[in-house]
């Protein structure tokens, strides 16, 4: 395995009494894999921002650009090798640099990320207790005993139980909502302004899931941060996000607030997408629309 080396992009603090910026802007943000006969653009364009507090849903079908979209604001596609080009990428009013002459992920302070699964994001050898640690110095100078005292703090707050047996556990002794809330709280410790989760809750089940994205959106009120979502959910993104930034094929085709969806939304895919979705007012239907079976999404036809 090879060791992954985080370099950190420089972090000015803003100035005592200024209004806090934009969390995340986002201008024409273009982000291709591979070149010559084999690039394939993933995302095309892509223009949205997320402003304090606030917690936005990107949504749309596989392959749509989700998780690339998510990586590059992160800082982790420069193992992909992938371009990625924007009029204006900026988080806390600096200019993120994402280009692809780094050859190591970025660490920006004040960004996280929670990715997919748990199980493979997680050290598989370590136990949870020193992967704490290492994100912690990571971020602070901290010793030993404090850098569990956090971890242990942290744990608690996520709604770990036992958390002296926990700290001495490998992921594989872990449950998936375990695993899931571990990973939240390793994101929080860094207190981020931005916490981008890319489908949290699709490895686990139902009433799991729904524990999870509670404890997301409590976390982020709690400490004031933004929550920058990936999922493919649309009924998700309606009940735990302000806003949505739909995504289909690459492109950004609806930015809209997530309660006013089906008034609001101006493309003809998030219309179909909002078709499909079983409600109270469809239960007597005997078959739901499927977006093979709408007409308006013959490849490359949304708007
Ligand atoms: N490392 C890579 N190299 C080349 N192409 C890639 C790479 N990662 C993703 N892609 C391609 O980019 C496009 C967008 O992929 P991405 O994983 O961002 O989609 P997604 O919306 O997250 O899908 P899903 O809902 O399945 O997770 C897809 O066509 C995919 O095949
Ligand atoms: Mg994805």
């Amino acid at each position: 395995m090879t060791d992954i080396v985080l370099s950190e992009q420089a972090a000015a603090p803003p100035l005592p009494g200024a209004p806090r910026p934009t969390v995340l802007r986002v201008r024409n943000l273009c982000i291709t894999y591979g070149t010559g006969d084999r690039a394939h653009v993933a995302v095309r364009g892509a223009s949205f921002d997320v402003r304090p507090g606030e917690r936005i849903g990107i949504v749309g079908e596989s392959g749509s650009g989700k998780t690339t979209l998510g990586l590059a604001v992160a800082g982790l596609l420069t193992a992909a090798g992938a371009r990625v080009t924007a009029d204006r990428l900026e988080f806390d009013g600096r200019q993120l640099d994402r280009s692809a002459t780094r050859r190591v992920p970025v660490r920006t302070p004040g960004l996280s990320m929670v990715l997919q699964d748990a199980m493979t994001s997680l050290d598989p050898v370590a136990t949870i207790g020193s992967q704490f640690a290492a994100v912690m110095k990571g971020v602070q100078r901290v010793g030993r005993r404090d850098a569990r005292a956090q971890a242990t703090e942290w744990l608690t707050q996520v709604g770990i139980a036992d958390v002296d047996r926990v700290l001495r556990l490998r992921p594989y002794e872990l449950s998936g909502g375990m695993s899931q809330r571990v990973m939240v709280a390793l994101a929080m410790c860094s207190r981020p302004r931005l916490l981008i989760a890319d489908e949290p809750t699709s490895a686990l089940d139902a009433s799991v899931s729904r524990d999870v994205m509670d404890l997301l959106v409590s976390m982020t009120v709690q400490q004031g941060a933004s929550l920058l979502m990936v999922t493919h959910d649309i009924e998700l993104c309606r009940e735990y996000t302000d806003r949505m930034v739909v995504m289909y094929q690459g492109e950004v085709v609806d930015v809209c607030r997530s309660d006013t969806i089906a008034r609001d939304a101006t493309s003809d895919y998030t219309r179909a997408l909002l078709a499909c979705v079983p409600t109270l007012d469809n239960v007597a239907v005997d078959r739901l629309p499927t977006l093979e079976g709408i007409p308006l999404l013959a490849r490359g036809s949304a708007a």
